[in-house]
């Protein structure tokens, strides 16, 4: 059986796949492959575990077809992957969700939270830069975070994990709207179901947790901004399409919200979509970058290798893969 990994990997996972007796084949150039190298690279192989950088849809599959068995991708997100054009092959498709992964989010969406609520990098950079000749009663001021509340869009396993640290850790009242209603966890957090219209008047922070589907393009765009306090903060460690990047600009420009919290971006790698307008996210202060590195822990990147190894493994043993998705 021969496995094809786009790129290396952290952690366990390589291991485990050649420990099945499997020739695994490893990217050895540390970048995106195009559709057309992935076909090419690929031909032949069983299993495909491929990264959330990489566009798996039709054309791909048909020329992996009839050998390939599962696409496994290194993600909890599989936005990349045409799963309808999956689903009509009979084509496994696998994510890598997990405890690892979820914690590791949650925490790195509390760290922005916090970041961009103390200034922290606005901080860093004015103490690095000598500008420090002084304690001063209004230096830096930020806003607490503790106390607060707490509003999350999308209530999976990170969204549960964001709201057990803002309740446990700081005593914050959380609202939450999902798809659908969770009593038994509201019961354990004391978090409250509510309207994205009166989540997003009452938030102090608002953090979305969704996956990217056509339904949630564009979930915060203008008319969400105009709901938003002046005073609150956006959070964003899911998908950058889910947030209309360009009405977020408006937003922070024009003080409809106090800042910004973003792991990923609507055109990424590229941080801005569009600079014909003069709007820059690398230049406002009130808003804290990081280059999708949410899940970028050891443990979490090694765990999500583990995940996606053990999917190949039960589809090429005959099963299903435990992370199918549709
Ligand atoms: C990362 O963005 C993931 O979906 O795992
Ligand atoms: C989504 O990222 C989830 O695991 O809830």
């Amino acid at each position: 059986m021969k496995i094809y990994v786009t790129r290396e990997i952290p952690g366990p996972g390589i291991q485990m796949l050649k420990d099945k007796g499997y020739e695994v084949e490893v990217n050895p150039e540390d970048r995106v492959l195009s559709k057309e190298e992935i076909i090419k690279n690929a031909a032949g192989c069983d299993a495909l575990l491929c990264l959330l950088t990489d566009t798996i849809d039709a054309q791909v599959m048909d020329a992996l077809l009839p050998k390939v068995k599962i696409i496994a991708n290194y993600a909890v997100g599989f936005n990349n992957i045409d799963t309808k054009a999956a689903a009509e092959r009979k084509l496994s498709v696998s994510n890598t969700p997990g405890i690892e992964i979820t914690e590791s989010v949650a925490e790195h969406t509390f760290m922005l939270m916090l970041a961009v609520a103390r200034r922290l990098v606005e901080s860093d950079r004015f103490t690095r830069d000598g500008k420090y000749t002084g304690w001063g009663p209004s230096l830096l001021l930020g806003t607490d975070v503790h106390d607060k509340i707490m509003g999350v869009i999308g209530l999976g396993a990170v969204g549960k994990a964001v709201v057990a640290r803002a309740v446990k850790g700081f005593r914050m009242k959380c609202l939450y709207q999902d798809v659908k209603r969770d009593e038994a966890f509201e019961n354990e957090y004391g978090a409250e179901f509510v309207s994205k219209e009166d989540l997003l008047k009452q938030s102090d922070f608002v953090s979305v947790h969704v996956p990217l589907l056509p339904t949630t393009k564009h979930l915060i765009s203008a008319k969400e901004f105009e709901l938003m306090k002046p005073t609150a903060f956006l959070v964003n460690t899911a998908r950058g399409p889910i947030v209309d990047e360009k009405a977020m600009l408006l937003a922070l420009r024009d003080k409809k919200i106090a800042g910004a919290a973003l792991d990923v971006f609507e055109c990424e790698p590229a941080i801005d979509c569009d600079l014909t307008d003069n709007l820059e996210l690398r230049a406002m202060d009130n808003v804290i970058l990081t280059p999708h590195t949410a899940s970028a822990t050891i443990e979490a990147r090694g765990a999500m290798g583990a995940v996606a190894a053990k999917n190949i493994i039960a589809v090429l043993e005959g099963g299903e893969a435990p992370n199918a998705v549709k």
